[in-house]
């Protein structure tokens, strides 16, 4: 593992808890600024908000000071934002477009810069999310993909917070949000997520679980592969078979998911860590990482289980063209009662005419 993945892992796990708790609106702000601080590995992070009653951009810096104001458009931030884009300047104090006027306030000189606009669910701006002076040398592109995650959970969070939005709610998209960017990371392709929610669903009801348990599967099944945020880019996305040293590193995505997820004691957070631990483990023992058997791997572990096999088997990957589905079918009916729990092989079957109809209702674009 390198030290970056696991830094990384630390910090998000380390500030969703924080954050979790806080109702107070620039609580939360400071809090996410000390998050992309530490995942940029920058000397400074704002976060700012769009004030659209009196076109202003604010944030806040720290307890005991005011926030600081300026013109919604104003700055290299007022760019990205009416831009709508990101943007990394390495040498901040010859822009054109730089205020000085921040630094004034603030009494610090601005070097360089990282700037990511951050949108609420029905795309609208609502801030930016910025970090300054990295520590060490320039910005570069693998810094903002770090930040983007920072950025897109900060917009989740912060568009929760100005909605006054129940908690609940926060924690069901914030799963999603996270969810969708390990899935991009590992280019996997648009509705990979919401068909191994429908397909959990579908199980879940049919194997008896009660409308709560199934709520909570359905949200956090697709939670299941985030631990994949720390495998390194060459061995999760290489494009042909894996040695068995990269796979040995490959299957630890199911002990870091549980690690990051497991911070929270909250509901939907604690049922995705335990899927993210067990959703490799197989009926008849052989699965990784524990080894657990039957019944002892936990229901919505060995759901998990039927639903992305069911689809990674369906789709196409970086290592693989997707199967046919008569291909798909033979190889459940073979692991019965080995890979997988054999109750749920039968009811896979028998409600095959709907799992087909979420596969259609959620197709790849263009494959
Ligand atoms: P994934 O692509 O989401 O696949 C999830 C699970 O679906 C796999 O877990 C495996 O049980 C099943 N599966 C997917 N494709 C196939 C297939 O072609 N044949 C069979 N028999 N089963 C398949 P597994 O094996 O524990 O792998 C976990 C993750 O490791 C995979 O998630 C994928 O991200 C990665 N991975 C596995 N093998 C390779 C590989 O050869 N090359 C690359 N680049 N990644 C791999
Ligand atoms: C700017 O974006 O140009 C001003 C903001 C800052 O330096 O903090
Ligand atoms: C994901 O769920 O985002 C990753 C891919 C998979 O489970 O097949
Ligand atoms: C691998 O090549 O990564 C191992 C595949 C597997 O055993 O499922
Ligand atoms: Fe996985
Ligand atoms: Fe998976």
């Amino acid at each position: 593992m390198n030290n970056n993945a696991e830094e990384i892992v630390e910090v998000i796990f380390e500030y969703i808890t924080k954050i979790q708790p806080l109702r107070e609106y620039e609580e939360i702000l400071m809090q996410l600024a000390h998050m992309g601080r530490r995942l940029a590995g920058a000397d400074r992070c704002s976060v700012w908000v769009v004030d659209n009653k009196n076109k202003t951009l604010w944030t806040k810096v720290a307890h005991g000071i005011k926030p600081i104001h300026i013109p919604l458009s104003s700055g290299i931030v007022g760019q990205a934002i009416s831009k709508k884009k990101q943007m990394i300047i390495n040498d901040v104090q010859k822009n054109s477009h730089f205020n000085a006027e921040v630094d004034k306030q603030t009494g610090y000189e601005t070097k360089t810069m990282m700037v990511i606009p951050m949108f609420n669910q029905h795309n609208k701006i609502i801030g930016a999310f910025q970090v300054m002076n990295k520590s060490q040398g320039f910005f570069e592109d693998a810094d903002m993909k770090y930040l983007m995650l920072a950025a897109s959970y900060s917009a989740e969070t912060l568009d929760a917070a100005i909605l006054a939005d129940e908690n609940d709610q926060t924690q069901k998209e914030m799963i999603f949000l996270m969810s969708e960017a390990v899935e991009k990371r590992s280019k996997e392709t648009g509705n990979h997520i919401k068909r191994v929610a429908a397909y959990s669903r579908v199980l879940a009801t049919a194997y008896g679980l009660s409308k709560d348990e199934t709520n909570i599967l359905e949200v956090s099944s697709p939670m299941h592969d985030i631990g994949k945020i720390g495998i390194p880019d060459n061995i999760l996305n290489k494009p042909g078979k894996h040695t068995e040293e990269e796979f040995e590193i490959m299957k630890t995505h199911a002990l870091l998911g549980y690690e990051i997820l497991s911070a929270s004691k909250k509901g939907i957070l604690k049922a995705a860590a335990t899927i993210a631990y067990e959703h490799h483990e197989r009926w008849n023992g052989n699965g990784y990482p524990l080894g657990l058997k039957g019944e002892e791997i936990h229901i919505y572990g060995r759901i998990t289980a039927v639903a992305d096999v069911f689809d990674a088997l369906g789709s196409d990957r970086c290592y693989k063209k997707a199967w046919p589905l008569e291909k798909i079918l033979a190889l459940f009916k073979e692991e019965r009662g080995e890979h997988f729990d054999p109750l749920l092989v039968d009811l896979l079957m028998e409600n095959l005419d709907t799992f087909l109809s979420i596969r259609d209702k959620f197709k790849d674009e263009s494959v």
